[in-house]
């Protein structure tokens, strides 16, 4: 245990990171069980946001009158079913003979032999937080003028939100089942994760706002779709190239399901500059955290931390990589030649505009610093407590 609050020391010093947010390390009153008192911390940082409700009533027309383009613009980007892949495809067929189903099982548990637990501890972090599927639903439900009001609303919000809930809901299931069956992970450890981290939810400080909770979906699922574009390399380099092209579909979901989340935030730029520029800025000052920061195995009440140092130095998801998602919106978005604000809105576009670099200087700095620390482990309860060196 002594040795896993060392670690988070060097993990601190990381600013502004989508997955180490430092003003939420861990909240045991928020866990359903608290972890051991002799691990838990006296002092809760304060939520990121108090405030509910916080677009103006009358914007809520702005959504109303964006439902036909939403039909007509976001819509599509969804897959019909018939068109979509299963999980099954990429996993072993338990119809088949029980010799043949168990060869396919031992044939999976070669390709797996070889990747290091650290690829496992990352891949388990990604599989808990996708499974966290009720938690963003919600999320995005409750955000005003686009929820689902009735639970099977016609709203193309609506529509959007159930098919987009139903796809990703293919992600956990994949990466869930092909993870037990390599035989590599504590299951049981799994479970208790998922069951912990539903129980918590998220405090991503969206406020029920439409527009800061599109900013925030734009921002996470490219996210998402940086951290398993890496797994599936890190899968293919180290000899498994089916779970590659698992992550890679996976990763090709969320590079679509980002696209439809800022041609929304695009839109509300073009009809509301200024108000969509605040919100930009609003989400980018609390800085994104990633939707798992609540992580939890009964366990270990740094969970979060030590998984997103794991990304961190695997590659598989860093502080760089925040820092051109979030280039990449301002390409996108074309922020930077954005007209039409008031000296708030240019405001948050200078802020916005000028973040990247200085979220580049932060890190080089704090990586020079982890330099000088010296390596240690972290145990994880997903890998049977094997250590893993940070
Ligand atoms: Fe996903
Ligand atoms: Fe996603």
């Amino acid at each position: 245990m002594h040795i896993q609050f060392q670690t988070c020391h060097s993990i601190k010093t990381l600013p502004l990171t989508w997955n180490i947010p430092e003003s939420i390390n861990h909240r045991p009153h928020r866990h359903l069980l608290p972890p051991p008192k002799s691990t838990v911390t006296t002092t809760l940082p304060p939520l990121k946001t108090s405030k509910t409700h916080s677009m103006p009533p009358e914007k809520l027309e702005i959504f109303k009158s964006l439902e036909n383009w939403a039909s007509e613009s976001v819509l599509p980007l969804l897959k019909p079913v018939e068109q979509c892949w299963q999980p099954q495809s990429f996993l072993p067929d338990p119809s088949l003979p029980f010799d043949e189903f168990t060869d396919q099982v031992k044939v999976l548990r070669d390709r797996t032999k070889d990747l290091p637990d650290e690829y496992f501890v990352v891949l388990v972090g990604d599989m808990v937080t996708e499974d966290a599927l009720p938690t963003y639903q919600s999320m995005i439900n409750g955000l005003d003028g686009v929820g689902d009001e009735i639970g099977a609303s016609p709203s193309p919000w609506a529509v959007w939100t159930r098919a987009w809930t139903a796809e990703e809901n293919r992600h956990g299931d994949l990466l869930r089942t092909y993870l037990y069956l390599s035989g590599r992970v504590d299951m049981e450890m799994i479970e208790k994760t998922v069951q912990y981290l539903i129980g918590a939810g998220m405090d991503p400080g969206t406020e029920n706002n439409p527009y800061l909770g599109f900013v925030y979906t734009s921002f996470q699922e490219r996210a998402t779709f940086v951290s398993h574009g890496n797994t599936a390399r890190l899968a293919k380099e180290g000899g498994d190239p089916v779970l590659a092209r698992i992550c890679g579909t996976i990763a090709a979901d969320e590079k679509r399901h980002e696209n439809a989340y800022s041609k929304i935030v695009e839109k509300l730029l073009e009809v509301d500059p200024t108000g969509a520029m605040l919100a930009i800025g609003d989400m980018m000052e609390k800085k994104i955290t990633m939707p798992a920061h609540l992580m939890y195995d009964g366990q270990d009440p740094k969970l979060f931390e030590h998984f997103a140092a794991v990304a961190q130095r695997t590659g598989v998801y860093t502080a760089n990589d925040y820092a051109d998602i979030l280039e990449f919106l301002i390409e996108r978005w074309r922020l930077e030649k954005l007209e039409g604000l008031t000296g708030e809105g240019k405001r948050a576009q200078d802020f916005v505009c000028g973040l990247a670099p200085r979220i580049r200087r932060l890190q080089e700095r704090a990586d020079a610093r982890a330099r000088k620390m010296k390596p240690h482990g972290v145990k994880f309860s997903w890998i049977f407590n094997n250590e893993v060196v940070l």
